[in-house]
């Protein structure tokens, strides 16, 4: 949930780490703070707050060095203070630590060193477990860090200075990610690829359970065992101008700007084939014609944004696959008694292939025998490792905290997982088929046109940025697009929102509504647009303000709703990849008049890599 970045080399550390920290900043943002080896001396500054609040003081308090670590800080132990801010040095003064992720027996051990008269500095698991390392050293860091790895329980990616070491540092993973980099007499490490592309393309991505030593000769790589490791790096496709704002107020607004090309590079590598024109999933897809007629059951992981995404796919597996489907959030899947075995399917969906309940559902569901797939934009992600097997959302990377181009990738790569699944099942015709790729080849264009509309929603949220709330409605997998609607709304404007099927609004929530309450109506002229009207209408009854997101020529809609955006019709099964979007750019600017942080909104970071 934090950011982490480490450098050893002939630049200045301070700016390589600055640096990596506003890349990741995205992670957390409640503090910062940095680490630079002068030789033997170390100096810290750290502040409650942004890297930019950091790099305030540093501009004050110049600090130097050729080796460093840094880390932005989303809270879970201890408040948002300067004191638990990162780094932590244990209170002997041997070891700086940064970490990501969280000691779960630190309350056992900090009591255990209390007893022996240690007084800690910090609320802070770190300073524990920096201590831990600390009293296990005896001039052989490995060892102690092996012996300190041994003794902590839960998931941590450590970086780790010793204080009379000058020319290496030590990175440890077991659980969050570790990134590291080498170049001619440099290494780098961080939580995120997108932080070291700068430097270098050539990336190794630590697995669980190793110890890194950087330094200038490079990587040497070691199990917690001891065992020497090989160095294998991958070189990535993703560059540099990928993670930068360019032109852009926000991140946010470019990510959603890039949602015609997302879908571009996800449809060229699988739509073709030998038939032409045809869904074609063969090199990617794990499973053979038998396992596939020997599956029973579909089931989709994920959480946030990503479950909504998952939702369009269930609904689209009820349609196509003929499985017993069944979509949930990953937190409540991991906690129940799903019936989950090797005739179940278990689709694992995340974006970063980082978030603790979705790993740890995977996990289970691996357990359990279910055949698993992960779909996610992060091809050496936790989740891909554990799953093993990977459908790519090719987005390039997402930084702002609200997944916009990320959850486009995974409507299309979602959508196309199923109706590979249908054709392989006998249930998609070539017929249909054929309309549908068709209709893909269009969308990225019919996209980019609803995107060109950015002013006419920046006018619409003017007209109920002073609304105390919103209702979203839809039904089908437009109830999910209403779900998502409601969510980057209240993530990035604070604005209360919230969405309900259609049909359920007069079970309950319809006594909420009056002339303060705009209803956002996502009523594309499906099977279900009737009776999504019928539901309008009794919004409108009730004096709610109704704002439609509808369907290009549907003339009907003008009477029953006060404002209107139109979307290019579409095959069915693909609108939701069109009705997204204008209620993405509607928060967006929403926020933006609201003067929010939009690409940093309060109390979240991207990642969620704790439960
Ligand atoms: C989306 O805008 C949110 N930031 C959040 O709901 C996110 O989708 C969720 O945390 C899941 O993340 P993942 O896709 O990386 O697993």
């Amino acid at each position: 949930m934090c950011g982490i970045m480490g450098y050893i080399g002939p630049r200045d550390a301070a700016k390589v780490v600055l640096g990596g920290l506003e890349c990741l900043e995205y992670r957390g943002y409640d503090s910062a703070g940095i680490a630079l080896a002068e030789g033997r001396k170390i100096g810290i500054s750290k502040c409650v707050g942004s890297v930019a609040n950091l790099k305030a003081q540093l501009a004050k308090n110049a600090l130097s060095g050729k080796m460093g670590m840094g880390h932005t800080r989303w809270a879970t132990h201890g408040g948002v203070t300067k004191e638990n801010a990162h780094p932590h040095v244990d209170p002997d003064g041997k070891v700086v630590l940064i970490h990501n992720g969280i000691v779960e027996n630190f309350h056992e051990l900090g009591e255990e060193f209390a007893k022996k008269g240690v007084r800690f500095a910090s609320e802070t698991d770190t300073e524990v477990a920096a201590f831990l390392i600390s009293s296990l050293y005896q001039n052989d860091p490995l060892l102690a860090i092996r012996k300190a790895c041994a003794r902590l329980r839960g998931s941590f990616a450590f970086v780790i200075l010793f204080t009379d070491i000058d020319d290496r540092y030590y990175c440890v993973r077991k659980g969050p990610p570790l990134i590291l980099g080498a170049a001619d007499g440099e290494a780098f490490c961080a939580s995120d690829a997108a932080a070291l592309l700068p430097y270098t393309r050539n990336l190794l991505f630590l697995e669980d359970e190793e110890i890194a030593e950087l330094s200038a000769e490079g990587i040497a790589l070691y199990g917690f065992d001891g065992t020497p490791k090989e160095v294998h790096t991958k070189t990535v496709d993703w560059d540099a101008s990928m993670t930068s704002k360019g032109m852009y107020p926000h991140f946010m607004l470019k990510e959603i700007e890039e949602q015609g090309n997302v879908l571009r590079q996800t449809l060229t590598k699988r739509i073709g084939g030998p038939e032409g024109r045809a869904i074609d999933l063969e090199e990617e897809f794990p499973f053979s014609r038998e396992d596939v007629a020997r599956f029973r059951r579909i089931h989709f992981v994920a959480c946030g944004t990503s479950c909504h995404a998952a939702m369009v796919a269930g609904r689209l597996a009820d349609k196509f696959t003929g499985l017993d489907v069944r979509v949930e959030t990953a937190s409540e899947y991991r906690s129940g008694s799903v019936i989950c075995d090797d005739q179940t399917l278990a689709v694992f969906v995340s974006q970063s292939g980082e978030t603790a309940d979705t790993l740890a559902a995977a996990r289970q569901a691996r357990a359990k025998g279910a055949r698993c797939l992960a779909v996610t934009n992060v091809v050496n992600s936790s989740l891909a490792r554990e799953v093993g097997s990977v459908l790519e959302l090719c987005a390039g990377p997402e930084i702002g905290v609200a997944a916009t181009k990320t959850f486009m990738g995974q409507l299309a790569a979602l959508t196309l997982l199923v109706l590979w699944i249908g054709k392989k099942k006998g249930n998609l015709d070539r017929e249909k088929e054929l309309r549908l790729t068709e209709e893909f080849a269009r969308l990225p264009l019919k996209l980019e046109n609803v995107i060109a509309q950015g002013e006419t929603l920046r006018k619409m949220a003017e007209g109920c940025k002073d609304a105390f709330g919103f209702l979203f409605i839809g039904r089908g997998a437009s109830y999910a697009i209403a779900l998502e609607g409601a969510l980057k709304l209240k993530e990035i404007s604070y604005v209360h929102a919230e969405a309900h099927a259609a049909g359920e609004m007069k079970h309950g929530p319809i006594a909420i509504l009056d002339v303060h309450l705009p209803v956002v109506a996502v009523v594309p002229k499906d099977d279900l647009y009737e009776k999504t009207l019928s539901n309008i209408q009794e919004a409108r009854a009730r004096n709610a303000p109704i704002i439609a997101i509808a369907s290009e020529g549907d003339e009907d809609i003008f009477r029953f709703s006060d404002d209107c955006f139109f979307v290019p019709r579409t095959e069915n099964e693909l609108t939701p990849i069109l009705t997204v979007v204008p209620l993405q750019l509607f928060a967006y600017h929403l926020a933006s008049l609201l003067g929010r942080e939009i690409d940093r909104p309060r109390n979240l970071a991207k990642s969620v890599t704790v439960e």
